[in-house]
Order: structure tokens, then sequence, then C-alpha cells
């Protein structure tokens, strides 16, 4: 059984008691159709090392909708990368978010190889990587601050990039949004919304419409991410 605690101190400062995998995969089974869809949007805003992000990568990776990429490395690359987007994480220590990052790679990468064998290329491990440094967030999901190596809030505000394919090709598109926003939409009536879906689940189609005004939007090749994105 993995350790619920890594010291006492850490425990007194912050509150780091790890979920029990029995616990995780019982709360994961209460919105079962949501994780096994690759891109529904979650968020764990105390996340560690990310026990429920992990279990949540796995069920989308495995899912019948990626069973059917199986036959085409291109799709199979696009949605997985489109998967690991759906998933954001918050914490204040940065190496529980380290950790985090690491594991869901090493969940995304060992997937990879398995599907894509010999297609496998670094290009696409490298856009994996991208997108968990920006949505695994060293930050005050108290104060929605970004925070320095110390977990003292920084000037910086959370922010959440979206991920999209608008237009079925290889071009992905990141919008980014900050943190209070999100949380703020959520909190406003939605037209068609799933009541059931509201704890770590974000949404499924945030939108300016719907209360988050963006910052910017880039779009790349989706095995160029933090190489060549261009401003939209
Ligand atoms: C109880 S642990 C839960 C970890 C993980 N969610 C799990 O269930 O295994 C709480 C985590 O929240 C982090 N944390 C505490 N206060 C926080 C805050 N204000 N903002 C972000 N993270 C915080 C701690 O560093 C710790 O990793």
């Amino acid at each position: 059984m993995e350790k619920q605690v890594k010291t006492k101190q850490r425990v007194a400062d912050h509150g780091e008691v790890f979920t029990a995998e029995r616990e995780v995969k019982a709360m994961c089974d209460l919105v079962n159709q949501e994780t096994e869809r690759v891109d529904s949007r979650f968020l764990e805003p105390a996340c560690g090392d990310g026990n429920f992000l992990a279990e949540i990568l796995k069920r989308k990776l495995q899912s019948s909708q990626m069973k059917r990429y199986k036959r085409s490395p291109y799709d199979w690359e696009r949605n997985s990368l489109l998967a690991l987007g759906s998933i954001y994480g918050v914490d204040m220590l940065i190496d529980n978010c380290i950790s985090c990052r690491e594991r869901l790679y090493s969940i995304w990468n060992a997937e990879y190889k398995k599907v894509c064998k010999k297609e496998c290329n670094d290009e696409t491990r490298t856009s994996a990587k991208f997108i968990l440094e920006l949505n695994i967030v060293c930050g005050n999901a108290l104060t929605l601050m970004c925070v320095d190596e110390s977990a003292q809030d920084s000037d910086e505000p959370i922010v959440f990039s979206e991920w999209s394919f608008p237009r079925n090709d290889a071009f992905i598109y990141r919008k980014d949004y900050t943190f209070d926003e999100l949380v703020n939409a959520e909190e406003k009536p939605k037209k068609k919304k799933n009541d059931s879906q509201i704890t770590l689940f974000i949404d499924d189609e945030p939108s300016v419409d719907e209360g988050g005004k963006f910052i910017q939007e880039y779009k790349c090749h989706y095995r160029l991410l933090g190489k060549s994105d261009k401003a939209v």
C-alpha cells in the first residue's frame, strides 16, 4: 500500500495526507462515464502527487474511445494529448507538482509505447511534457496565485490553458484563462449541465460567453508545442 503521509511536519504545515487508491477508485467510479471521455476536464485543486489525476488519465487512455485510435498513431497522439490537456492540478509544494507531472507523463508514455510502438517520436513526447508543465500548476488554490519554491504567493495569478483541435487537423490550439474566471464561470447557471459533474470536473465547453475572458490564444502543430506556438 502507498504511504499516505510523508512526514508529520508536512501534515502539520500543509495538511498533506494522500488518499488511498481504493478511495480514489471509488470516487472516480462515481463519475466513471466522464473519466472515460477523452476531453472531459478535471481539476484537482490540492493535487499532491496526483492520486486522482493519475487514475483519471489511466481511465481516459484505456477508454473505448482511445481504443478506436489504436490503428493510427496520428489519431492516437492527437487524442492522447487532448486527454492529457484535459487534466489540471494545483499544489503549493513544488516537489509534489514535479512528482505529479512525472507520474502523469510516465502513465501517458507507457501507453504511448504500447500503442504506437516504432511510430513513437520524441517531438510528441516533448509536447506531452509541455502540456503537463502548464496544466500542473505550482500555486495556492485559496488565493488563486502562483507560489514560489517556498510555497509563498507570487504576483502571478494562476493561469490555465484550454487545449483543443478545433479544425480536427494537426493544429492544437491553446486558450489561456485566469483561474478565478473559470471558477466564477462554474458558479453561473449553465444551459446544458449535468449536475453530477461538479466537484473535480470543470466543464465540457468553457467559453467566453459563459464568463471566462481568455488572456491569449496560441496555435501550432501538435508535435511542436512549446517550440513554434504562434499567438492567434
Ligand atoms: C490532503 S493532501 C491531498 C493530496 C491529493 N489530493 C490526494 O488526495 O492524495 C493536500 C495537498 O494540498 C496541498 N495544499 C495545501 N494547501 C494548499 C493550497 N492552499 N493550495 C494548493 N495546494 C495546497 C498540500 O501540499 C497537499 O499536497
